[in-house]
C-alpha cells in the first residue's frame, strides 16, 4: 500500500501572518491523526517560520525550488544544502511554472533533481502536457520525455527516493481538474515506463496529481489505482479546503 500525500504549495503567496495562521490552523484540524503524509511548500522566505512551526506535528516542509549548483557566485539562488540547513525535507523541481517562465529544460530540472538528493531532499518531481500537447494527442510522449531526462541524469534507482507528480498544465489554476479516469491514464503509464525498468521501484513510488485539487474532487482522484496523494495550489492556502484533501487519504 503506497500512503497518500497531500501536499501544499504555495506558490508566491502568503506572508508571516498567513503562514503562522494556516500552519496553526493544519495541526489543529491534523491533532486527530491523518493517513495522509502532509507537506507544505511555502516560499523562501518563510520556510524556516514555517519549520519551526510544525514542529511537533505531522507536517512536513519542502521548498519551491533550488539551484543545479552547490555553492558560490549565484545571486538570487538557494542550494540545497541551505535548504536542508533550514529543515527542508522535500523541494519541487520541474514545476510547470518554473519550465515555462524561468525557461528550465528536462536537462536542467534532471540537474535539480540530482542536487536535491545529493544534499538529502527528497525531490518531487513535476511532470506535465499542455493543452495544445493534449489536443495533439502528445500527452504521453511529453511526460514521458519530461521523465527520461532524469532517467538518463540520474539512472532509475533515483526514483526510488522520489515522489512524482503529474500535473496537465491546463488542469493548473484553471479550476479545470483532469478527471480521475484522465489522470488514472497518465498515472498508470507512468508508472508502467518505469515498471518495464525495475517494478520494485514503480511500485512504491509515490505518484501525485496537480490541477485544480480541491475537497470537493480529491476523494474521486484518490480513489484511483495510481493515484497517490495532491499537489495542491490554490486550495492548500485554505486550510478548510487542504484538511478536507487530507481527510480524503
Ligand atoms: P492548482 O495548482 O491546485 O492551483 O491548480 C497546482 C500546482 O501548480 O501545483
Amino acid at each position: 500500500m503506497r500512503k497518500i500525500i497531500a501536499a501544499g504549495n504555495w506558490k508566491m503567496n502568503g506572508s508571516r501572518e498567513m503562514t503562522q495562521t494556516l500552519l496553526s490552523e493544519l495541526k489543529t484540524g491534523l491533532q486527530a491523526g491523518t493517513n495522509a503524509d502532509v507537506l507544505v511548500f511555502p516560499a523562501f522566505g518563510y520556510l524556516q517560520q514555517a519549520v519551526e512551526l510544525v514542529k511537533g506535528s505531522v507536517i512536513q516542509v519542502g521548498a519551491q525550488n533550488l539551484s543545479t549548483a552547490e555553492k558560490g557566485a549565484f545571486t538570487g539562488e538557494m542550494s540545497g544544502a541551505m535548504l536542508k540547513d533550514l529543515g527542508c525535507t522535500h523541494v519541487l523541481v520541474g514545476h510547470s511554472e518554473r519550465r515555462a517562465m524561468n525557461h528550465e529544460t528536462s536537462e536542467v530540472v534532471a540537474e535539480k533533481f540530482a542536487m536535491a538528493q545529493k544534499t538529502g531532499l527528497v525531490p518531487v518531481l513535476c511532470v506535465g502536457e499542455t493543452l495544445s500537447e493534449r489536443e495533439a494527442g502528445n500527452t504521453k510522449v511529453v511526460v514521458a520525455a519530461q521523465l527520461q531526462a532524469v532517467l538518463d541524469h540520474c539512472g532509475v534507482d533515483s526514483l526510488a527516493d522520489s515522489v512524482l507528480a503529474y500535473e496537465p498544465v491546463w488542469a493548473i489554476g484553471t479550476g479545470k481538474t483532469a478527471t480521475p479516469e484522465q489522470a488514472q491514464e497518465v498515472h498508470a503509464f507512468l508508472r508502467n515506463t518505469l515498471s518495464a525498468l525495475d517494478a520494485k521501484i514503480a511500485d512504491s513510488l509515490r505518484i501525485l496529481y496537480g490541477g485544480s485539487v480541491k475537497g470537493a474532487n480529491a476523494s474521486a482522484l484518490f480513489a484511483m489505482q495510481d493515484v497517490d496523494g495532491g499537489l495542491v495550489g490554490g486550495a492548500s492556502l485554505d486550510s478548510g479546503q487542504f484538511l478536507e484533501i487530507c481527510a480524503a487519504a
